[in-house]
């Protein structure tokens, strides 16, 4: 294990510098000489990289996205991509590529895995928290504290106004972020993309609140339900309160990575270096239960992570 590539693919998140920072390190540790390629895997095919010694990575432990870049690269979702990718990889004769992404990242990497004798470590990173295999991804932690951030200003003009607001958080496919965002905001209801949407529900439950008495409330839905602006029309005319709609966007994508989300890619880097010289091939780091664990790629690839239902519950239960 002589020398080794990072690439940081996907949705930029909170901590990935930590990750890139960690793992150069830790890399030079075990005398392994480290390249970072540039702009995702559109860099990997196009074999574009920098040199990582440990002092280029100084100074980047607390800036949000990734000094390395990022891309969503169409082309390697094609066989004839990742081919070239796998060339790149020969090429610069690395013995391993450390993935930092998302959810499709890890797909990409897994199909690579296929095509190269190189090792293929992905570490979890997107602020959606979508990896199968992990409780929690590098950068989830940050966007949760952004947007609570937001809306606790929110919270303010609603309750000045008596009025409903509709925060619309990120989340193009699932609900992991509006779960934990709207049970730590305290919101009266959660809408994901992993329960069918029904008006008639939303709209008794506020009915009912405000018959309590309840003069504002913050609904906090995900991006991938796709209803924020349908949803605001029907609660005015048919609650008859005030609504007005906040869409957080990409705020949840920046700014310095909280502890966590630090902690977490320094952990992970540890991981990903202790399993390639240990011989691993294709594996993906994460946390569950509080421990630092991996599972494979295939596996990673071929499940798709539950959603917690037990959190909605008890995000419904406190608002009352
Ligand atoms: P994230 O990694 O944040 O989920 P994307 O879903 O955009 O972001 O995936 C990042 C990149 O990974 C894509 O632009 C594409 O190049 C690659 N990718 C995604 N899914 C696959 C797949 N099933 N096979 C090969 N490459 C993929
Ligand atoms: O993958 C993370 C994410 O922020 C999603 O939550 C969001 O829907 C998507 O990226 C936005 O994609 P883009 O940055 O390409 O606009």
């Amino acid at each position: 294990m002589r020398r080794i590539g990072i690439v940081t693919s996907g949705g930029d998140a909170p901590g990935m510098n930590a990750a890139i920072r960690a793992i150069a390190r830790l890399a030079a540790w075990s005398g392994m000489e480290v390249i970072g390629f540039e702009r995702g895997w559109s860099g990997v095919i196009r074999n574009e990289y920098v040199l990582l010694e440990p002092r280029a990575v100084s100074g980047i432990l607390h800036l949000g996205g990734t000094i390395l870049k990022t891309s969503r690269c169409p082309e390697f979702k094609t066989r004839e991509g990742v081919e070239k990718a796998a060339r790149s990889i020969a090429e610069d004769d690395l013995d391993a590529l450390i993935v930092i992404g998302g959810d499709g990242s890890i797909r990409g990497a897994h199909e690579l895995s296929k095509l190269t004798d190189a090792a293929i470590i992905a570490l979890p990173a997107s602020i959606d928290n979508d990896v199968y295999g992990t409780d929690e991804t590098i950068g989830f932690d940050t966007a949760v504290n952004t947007a609570l951030t937001e809306i606790n200003k929110i919270r303010d003009t609603a309750v000045s106004l008596e009025r409903t607001f509709i925060v619309e958080v990120m989340g193009r496919n699932r609900g992991f972020l509006a779960s934990e965002i709207g049970l730590t905001a305290g919101a009266e209801v959660i809408l994901v993309p992993e329960i069918p949407y029904n008006e008639e529900v939303i709209l008794e439950r506020l009915r009912r609140d405000a018959a309590k008495g309840k003069r504002s409330s913050i609904i906090v839905i995900a991006e991938g339900v796709g209803k924020t602006r349908e949803l605001a029309e029907a609660i005015e005319r048919k609650v008859g309160v005030e609504v007005r709609i906040s869409i957080l966007g990409y705020v949840q994508r920046g700014g310095s990575p909280t502890a966590r989300s630090r902690h977490l890619a320094s952990v992970f880097a540890e991981k990903a270096i202790e399993l390639l010289l240990d011989g691993e091939r294709s594996r993906v780091v994460g946390i569950q239960g509080g421990r630092i664990t991996s599972v494979s790629l295939a596996e990673a690839c071929s499940n798709q992570k539950p959603l917690n239902l037990e959190i909605l519950k008890l995000a419904e239960k406190l608002a009352i």
